[in-house]
């Protein structure tokens, strides 16, 4: 979480806001900017998203040196104080920081001893208090063996003209346009500016200006560092027609999905997938955060139907205490959107040790997880820019089932084709009409069983991130277990039914909080009679596809489903609180 932005040359103010807006998505707790001008520091700060710190500095004008910051708090209130950048005592230096100091506090209290005075409870403002005067490149690499824990930090200070910075464990990126220098959290930020960037590795420290970039490795030793393009990738993208990037995502799914029918029949990604020897596994795991942790689940299930094999899903931040047994015989598949998140890849750090066969589902191909796992296959979806992640997971889900399906021999082609053409959005209307029977609720419950299951975590975890009405998915079976003493009058539960060997026990289930008071919802794609629809309040009809895509089918309605209810309560889908799209801390 936090983004954080460096630049030199003209117009600094209004490309430093250019690239905090694009890094908003890493979080939007308050942000702050300082301009190097005529040797002083000309420093501001907001609370809220960037528009604000915007507004505050429309009237600056200057060329020249500048950092900004974007923050998703970690340690230290939503205040001023607590705002990125930080400053050294002597006001000689400033940073930003992305990460987490683990020794900060110890580091603190030496500093506290020593007379330094603390303003804020941040611990990245221990780093500015470990420096004084100029920067020099033998002053970074002492502040890295002195500082433990996650970090990207660019720093500038009143004598010098280069922005300095050091990576561990955070992603930093630096890049170099005919008249400027920039370094960033993500290269999006380079967009019209430069077409070639150069990623810095963990342990990587150096310094960038106007005339070069000088980058040295952990050992102290001075390296070249290889360009990268910047390519389609990183196109600059707006919400069109659409008033939020959430609904304008939700509507290129059908996108994603004929990015992948194209890109999944190119010679490189066949040859990737020939790669995995599925007969050589004794088990595979899937692992993931949040929403990705979700299309991990429906990826087993693709897997555990084709291959006699022990299939696991695992929650990236569990997996270290779960004493699965990892061998050459295990397959890793970790998935993320944004192939940075903390917990995601300090999983695959420690199968490392293991000789597991590691494989990448991303979003970013150019992010760390991709550049330390053994294959990578792209989800092709295109930046997501909305916080909730929903293109990106149905582009989870059918590069899950393109792999599944090629390695047990299948013509996923022909499937795919036959989706897409048949592929159905939902009625909006009737998703708004639903929305409005749920913005007053306090409570609602999602149930399902097998694929509807999974849809509903999913779903329920749309509905709590956006619309923060408190919601809880269940097994429809296990609802008798203990869920059903919370349902009563006029409890929404959303039963998604779209499988028919179990339909009618879901519907029991229905029935059960029916006669407690809870009020039904029905999504299925199963045509039922009016005796059926007649004990539910409001029915959606799914589209009817083969039963491994449903999920994707029922997903993309119940993502909408979150979209209004959020639109109706007011509340902005895109930037819902106290979540970040990529959270680089364990
Ligand atoms: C955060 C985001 C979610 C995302 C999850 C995993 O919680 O807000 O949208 O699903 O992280 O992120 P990843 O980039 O690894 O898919």
């Amino acid at each position: 979480m936090c983004g954080i932005i460096g630049f030199i040359g003209k117009n600094v103010k209004e490309n430093l806001v250019q690239g905090l807006e694009k890094l908003e998505y890493r979080g939007y707790d308050s942000s702050g900017m300082v301009i190097l001008h005529n040797h002083n520091f000309f420093v501001e700060k907001a609370i809220g998203s960037v528009e604000k710190l915007k507004e505050k500095v429309k009237d600056i004008e200057f060329d020249g040196i500048g950092i900004a910051h974007t923050r998703w708090a970690t340690h230290g209130k939503i205040t001023i104080e607590n705002c990125h950048p930080h400053f050294s005592s002597d006001n000689n230096i400033a940073i930003v920081h992305n990460g987490i100091i683990e020794n900060f506090e110890e580091l603190k209290l030496k500093l506290e001893k020593s007379g330094k005075y603390f303003y804020g409870q941040t611990d990245s403002e221990v780093i500015a208090k470990l420096l004084s005067k100029r920067l020099t490149i033998n002053k970074i690499k002492r502040l890295i063996g002195k500082i433990e824990g996650s970090y990207a930090i660019a720093l500038i200070s009143k004598n010098n003209n280069e922005i300095y910075f050091a990576k561990n464990k955070s992603p930093l990126y630096v890049a170099q346009g005919i008249d400027c220098s920039l370094i960033a959290s993500d290269p999006c930020c380079f967009v019209s500016k430069c077409d070639k960037f150069y990623t810095i590795e963990d342990g990587e420290y150096g310094k960038i200006s106007l005339n070069g970039l000088e980058v040295y490795n952990r050992n102290g030793e001075m390296i070249e560092k290889q360009a990268q393009q910047l390519n389609f990738f990183f196109k600059d993208t707006n919400k069109e027609k659409y008033s939020h990037y959430m609904i304008k995502e939700i509507n290129e799914s059908k996108n994603v999905l004929v990015n992948l029918i194209k890109r999944y029949q190119e010679k490189d990604i066949i040859k990737k997938l020939k790669g995995i020897n599925i007969k050589k596994f004794n088990r595979i795991y899937l692992i993931g955060c949040g929403t990705a942790y979700h299309a991990g689940l429906v990826g087993e299930k693709y897997l555990k139907e084709r291959f006699k094999i022990d299939v696991f899903t695992r929650k990236a931040s569990e997996f270290f205490y779960q004493n699965d047994v990892l061998d050459e015989k295990s397959l890793c598949i970790f998935i993320s959107q944004s192939g940075e998140t903390a917990d995601t890849i300090s999983a695959m750090e420690e199968t490392k040790k293991y000789k597991t066969l590691n494989v990448a589902i991303v979003n970013t191909e150019y992010s760390t997880l991709a550049s330390k796992c053994d294959l990578v296959f792209p989800i092709c979806a295109g930046q997501e820019k909305a916080v909730a992640s929903t293109k990106a997971y149905f582009g989870q889900c059918l590069v899950l089932y393109i792999m599944a399906s090629f390695l047990n021999g299948e013509n996923f082609i022909e499937h795919l084709m036959s989706f897409k053409k048949d592929f159905d959005f939902g009625n909006d209307n009737k998703i708004m009409q639903l929305a409005d029977l749920l913005i007053n609720k306090n409570y609602i419950f999602f149930i399902g069983r097998g694929f509807d299951y999974i849809t509903a975590l999913e779903a329920s975890l749309k509905l709590k991130e956006i619309t923060y009405i408190f919601s809880y998915s269940e097994c429809s079976g296990e609802l008798k277990h203990g869920t059903l003493a919370l349902i009563n009058q006029g409890i929404p539960v959303i039963v998604i039914a779209n499988d028919e060997k179990c339909f009618n026990k879901t519907l029991n289930n229905a029935y059960e909080v029916k006669s407690r008071g809870g009020e039904l919802v029905l999504i299925s794609s199963i045509d039922i009679d009016n005796e059926i629809e007649n004990n539910f309040e409001y029915y959606i009809k799914i589209k009817d596809c083969e039963s491994d895509l449903k999920p994707l089918q029922t997903i993309v309605v119940l993502q909408k489903l979150a979209y209004y209810t959020a639109i109706k309560k007011g509340l902005n889908p895109d930037k819902p609180r106290n979540l970040a799209k990529s959270v680089t801390v364990e």
